[in-house]
């Protein structure tokens, strides 16, 4: 491996998961654990750019977390705020843009106003493309961008048979952003949970017992250097 040349993916994306189970090995509150993830969350940015990772996808809320005990939701949202204000300083600091996808029709007011403004001032930034999965849910996306689609076509504007896979890829909440070469998933868990699943067809996986409180750059060069040894063939022959 030494002399070879390693592949670096282009776009990484992350299931960020067992921020729970680190506060319960602690005897701290589960949102202990959500607090440090999301310190984590902040410095894996930095630690992928530096690697040169181009585009990061982070799983931050998904549809399904709603379920969530009502305290628990409250508190992930209160970080997700502080979160979102920090992140419109450090943006413009690390030339970083940042874009939120997922329904945020159905987040607070002032919750989207911090993601509009972080949006905006951020578009020109040409370091990290960070985008935060919040209210997201895979299965969401694909009929938001169908029922769009359908609307297009209803109204005069499109017609059924143009739709290929660009054309309806436009219609995502990551439209123009390369489809994800790696995804990591931590805390033991080998599944995607509604994670990007039109994005994820051709992506290679990564799944660590570490969890997410713990991971730093060492676990995401491992992850980095798993992925160099994929041969991707995308259905043909090598
Ligand atoms: C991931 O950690 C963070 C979110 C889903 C918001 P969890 O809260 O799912 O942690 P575990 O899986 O219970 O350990
Ligand atoms: C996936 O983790 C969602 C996020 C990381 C935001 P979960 O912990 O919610 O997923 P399940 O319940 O284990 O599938
Ligand atoms: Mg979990």
């Amino acid at each position: 491996m030494a002399t070879e040349e390693k592949t670096v993916p282009r776009h990484v994306a992350i299931i960020m998961d067992g921020n729970g189970r680190w506060a319960k090995k602690r005897f701290l509150p589960r949102n202990a654990g959500h607090a440090q993830g999301s310190r984590v969350a902040e410095q894996i940015c930095e630690d992928a750019y530096n690697l040169g990772i181009e585009y990061l996808t982070i799983y931050a809320f998904s549809t399904e977390n709603w379920a969530r005990p009502k305290e628990e939701v409250d508190a992930l949202m209160k970080l997700l705020r502080k979160y979102m204000k920090d992140s419109i300083a450090r943006s413009s600091k690390n030339n970083m843009r940042v874009r939120v996808i997922g329904d945020i029709s159905a987040l607070d007011d002032d919750l989207r106003e911090s993601i509009r403004t972080l949006e905006r001032v951020s578009s020109v930034n040409t370091g990290l493309q960070f985008q935060v999965a919040i209210n997201y849910g895979g299965r969401d996306e694909i009929m938001r961008a169908a029922k769009a689609f359908a609307l297009d076509c209803a109204e005069g504007r499109k017609k059924p048979d143009e739709l290929d896979e660009a054309v309806f890829y436009s219609y995502f909440d990551t439209a123009g952003i390369p489809y994800p070469d790696l995804l990591i998933r931590t805390s033991g868990e080998m599944r995607t949970s509604n994670f990007l699943p039109w994005q994820l067809a051709y992506t290679e996986f990564y799944f660590t017992d570490v969890l997410w409180p713990d991971f730093n750059k060492k676990e995401l060069q491992k992850a980095i250097d798993y992925y160099s040894t994929r041969d991707r063939r995308f259905g043909g022959v090598k």
